[in-house]
């Protein structure tokens, strides 16, 4: 059995590198933010994203080895996302984590993003554990910058595609109300931290789908409102409003995706849910997520902060779980900017 792995990541704009356990251990990660980089663009430029992935990814490499303590001969495999997410980022980690398997012959696996991020619930460190008695199957709802999908996860490998954004994600929604609203990029975390000073009924916003029967979601309709309104109340009241236009706009976001969680959890009939991906670092999200979660009876686990932002210890975990059932990647593999057909299930109703 292979006791830990070494994982890469860097399919968007986050590079990360970690030393994972098989049993989600999370012995050292270090990761190296680019938002400065792409911050005077107002969005990710995929280019600087993938230059800034090959200056920053080998000294990464070396400063985890170092704070793990391992030596490569205590590592048992190389993993590194290679699916889906921007190619020219994923190149860079995927190329980086082929030649480490081989310099060191090691085995190698490329892994799905988006796994990841469902089985971040279980890695563990000094600061974190899931429940004891956490276990699949779950309900699991991505929420990130390119992603925002419900799940029903059975097992490893298992994963069935209930729902999802129509159109915006709900990480792209917060971050261009954010760049409308003269906050920043990106702009999630600007808009949560703005909010807790804000009035949430100041202003209506639609929540689209929200009472439909569907799992899908659609958030562009929230940004034109909120374009329109910010048009119409014109700079100056903007900026004294602030405060209530974040609230009000972060509340319609955080009533679409609790609703659509409550309706995953009584159609499927399971009691265990997670939110996953860099929306579910959003303040109000967990705490709405905890209230309903303790008013349902239901089990909801949600990763710390640095496990539901983009990061390699859940590819290093998903990474390890694979490898140990004798999947192996050749160094043929390549990039997808896709999952592949196979990743999950009712991907394409
Ligand atoms: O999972 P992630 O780190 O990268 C992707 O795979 O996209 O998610 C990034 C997204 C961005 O859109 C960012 O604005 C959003 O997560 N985000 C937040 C918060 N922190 C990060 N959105 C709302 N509130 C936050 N606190
Ligand atoms: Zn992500």
């Amino acid at each position: 059995m292979i006791e830990r792995v070494l994982a890469i990541e860097t399919s968007c704009d986050d590079t990360s590198v970690a030393i994972v356990e098989h049993d989600g251990r999370v012995i050292a990660m270090s990761s190296a933010s680019q938002d400065l980089a792409h911050e005077p663009f107002g969005g990710i430029v995929p280019e600087i994203a993938s230059r800034n992935h090959s200056v920053a990814l080998l000294p990464l490499v070396d400063k985890v080895l170092a704070k793990s303590g391992k030596s490569w001969n205590e590592i048992g495999g190389v993993v590194s996302t290679n699916r889906p997410g921007l190619v020219g980022s994923l190149i860079v980690g995927l190329v980086t984590g082929k030649s480490l398997a081989q310099a060191k012959k090691l085995p190698f696996l490329g892994v799905n993003h988006l796994e990841g991020h469902l089985l971040a619930p279980f890695l563990r460190d000094e600061g974190f554990a899931p429940p004891a008695d956490f276990q699949t199957p779950y309900v699991g709802l991505a929420i990130s910058g390119g992603h925002t999908s419900l799940y029903r996860i059975e097992g490893l490998g298992d994963y069935e595609v209930l729902g999802a954004t129509k159109d915006d994600a709900a990480g792209e929604a917060f971050d261009k109300f954010a760049k409308m609203a003269g906050l920043g990029f990106p702009g999630g975390v600007k808009v949560d931290q703005l909010s807790k000073a804000g009035d949430r009924k100041a202003f209506d916003f639609p929540r689209s789908l929200m009472k439909e029967d569907t799992y899908d979601m659609s958030f562009s309709g929230l940004k034109s409102s909120a374009q329109r309104l910010i048009d119409q109340l014109g700079p100056e009241e903007t900026t004294a409003k602030i405060s209530d236009l974040c609230a009000s706009f972060q509340e319609a976001i955080v009533d679409v995706l609790i609703a659509k969680l409550d309706r995953a959890v009584r159609f499927t009939g399971l009691r265990r849910a997670i939110l996953t991906g860099g929306v579910s670092a959003n303040s109000r999200l967990r705490e709405r997520g905890q209230e309903w979660a303790d008013k349902n009876g239901i089990q909801l686990v949600v990763p710390p902060l640095r496990y539901c932002t983009d990061n390699a210890a859940m590819i290093g975990y998903a990474g390890v779980l694979r490898l140990n059932r004798g999947e192996r990647h050749d160094l043929s593999l390549g990039p997808s900017p896709h999952s592949l057909p196979g990743d999950f299930r009712g991907e394409n109703r």
